[in-house]
């Protein structure tokens, strides 16, 4: 992989957090690497023009195929490293002050241990080396403080429909209900359609799985405010935000398995695809190594940060020591 994308670093120091034990690629993963001789092979064989959704669990098997990257990974790993030493909140993000909210993640000392990982090949692939460091950079919860590996930006796990939280009057507590049966809830008391909130997903109470959904796919510092930001919101869609308004519940680059089944209050059970999302062609792809080599590069974001704090490191470059900031 090429460190292509870009990081911003922001100066001021919103602290943020956890998860360097749980900064590694999800179990949920493990096993499609065994799936087919050539899962990306089968992938690129349903390609058809201007299609760009494909079926989740091909499409995760086809990751699993790439193999590591040792070298080119200890690159971007040293890379990174020497980029992060300027990163102003390391040292809270190591040892948080008091009231802050996520665990804490010491970001360097996670770096070195999946450097020391990829040393003694433990990993499976390529997508669960990039998928560490994808899931480290995002357990110091700061949407100032971005990275996403080219790999893992391929696909784009995808729901359709998002998710509303709503007062049934105002007073009592809101429940989490789907965004299509928003129409139906404000809608006269006579509708026929009757609905029901949503008590269960994935078979657990559905304020631990969004609360768990926050924590991996955070945003903001705030566990609320991680919260709220998997829900379908007016206010962001009218800003033109659509790609977030939406909420983060229509997808993300966290794998949560094929499907996401939904128990709602009044029984009723639904089963909703997860549908893996992508700009690549994948057309001629055979194996691992050519999807790697045909989509690393096409998947790289254009993030949206401000040119002043764009840092590119696309060229060789030969790391040069400092000393530890904290
Ligand atoms: C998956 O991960 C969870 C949380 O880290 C762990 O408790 C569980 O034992 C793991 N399951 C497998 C099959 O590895
Ligand atoms: C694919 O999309 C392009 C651009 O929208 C369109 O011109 C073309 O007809 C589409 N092709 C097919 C096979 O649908
Ligand atoms: C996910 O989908 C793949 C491919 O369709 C299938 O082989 C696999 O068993 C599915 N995994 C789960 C957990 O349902
Ligand atoms: C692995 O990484 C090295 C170093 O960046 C690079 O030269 C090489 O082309 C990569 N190999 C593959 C198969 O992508
Ligand atoms: C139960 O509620 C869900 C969600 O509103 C709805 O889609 C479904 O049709 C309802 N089932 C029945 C039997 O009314
Ligand atoms: C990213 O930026 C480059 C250079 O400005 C541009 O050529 C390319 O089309 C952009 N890619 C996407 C996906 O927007
Ligand atoms: C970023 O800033 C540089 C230097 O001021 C300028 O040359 C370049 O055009 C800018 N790029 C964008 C995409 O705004």
């Amino acid at each position: 992989m090429r460190l292509i994308s870009s990081l911003a670093i922001c100066a001021f120091a919103i602290t943020v957090g956890p998860l360097s034990s749980q900064g590694r690629a999800q179990n949920l993963t493990t096993g499609y690497n065994t799936l087919t001789a050539q899962p990306c092979a089968q992938l690129s064989a349903t390609a058809v023009q201007n299609v760009t959704n494909f079926v989740a669990g091909i499409a995760m098997a086809c990751l699993q195929s790439i193999p590591v990257n040792v070298s080119g990974d200890v690159e971007v790993i040293n890379g990174l490293t020497m980029l992060l030493r300027s990163q102003s909140t390391l040292p809270y993000l190591k040892n948080p002050p008091p009231g802050y909210l996520y665990p804490g993640v010491d970001v360097l000392g996670s770096l070195d241990s999946i450097l020391a990982d990829l040393e003694v090949e433990t990993y499976a692939s390529e997508y669960d080396v990039q998928m560490d460091l994808y899931n480290l950079v995002n357990s110091a919860y700061d949407f100032h403080f971005t990275w996403i590996p080219d790999v893992v930006a391929v696909f784009s796990w995808n729901r359709k429909g998002g998710l509303i939280s709503v007062s049934s009057d105002g007073l009592s507590l809101p429940d989490v209900s789907r965004s299509v049966d928003f129409p139906a809830l404000v809608a006269s008391s006579s509708s026929s359609y009757q609905t029901s909130p949503i008590t269960l997903i994935n078979g657990v109470d559905v304020e631990s799985w969004l609360n768990a959904f926050a924590a991996v796919n955070p945003y903001d510092h705030d566990p609320d405010a991680n919260y709220d930001n998997i829900m379908f919101d007016v206010p962001r869609i009218a800003m033109s935000d659509s790609s977030n308004g939406g909420g983060a519940f229509l997808g993300g680059f966290v794998y949560q398995g094929n499907d996401t089944v939904m128990t709602f209050a009044n029984g009723t059970v639904r089963r909703i695809p997860t549908y893996a999302e992508t700009s690549c062609d994948l057309s001629r792809v055979t194996d691992g190594v050519s999807f790697f080599q045909k989509c690393k590069a096409a998947s790289s974001p254009n993030q949206s940060v401000s040119n002043s704090t764009k840092v590119t490191t696309e060229n060789s470059y030969t790391p040069v020591p400092t000393s530890d900031p904290s």
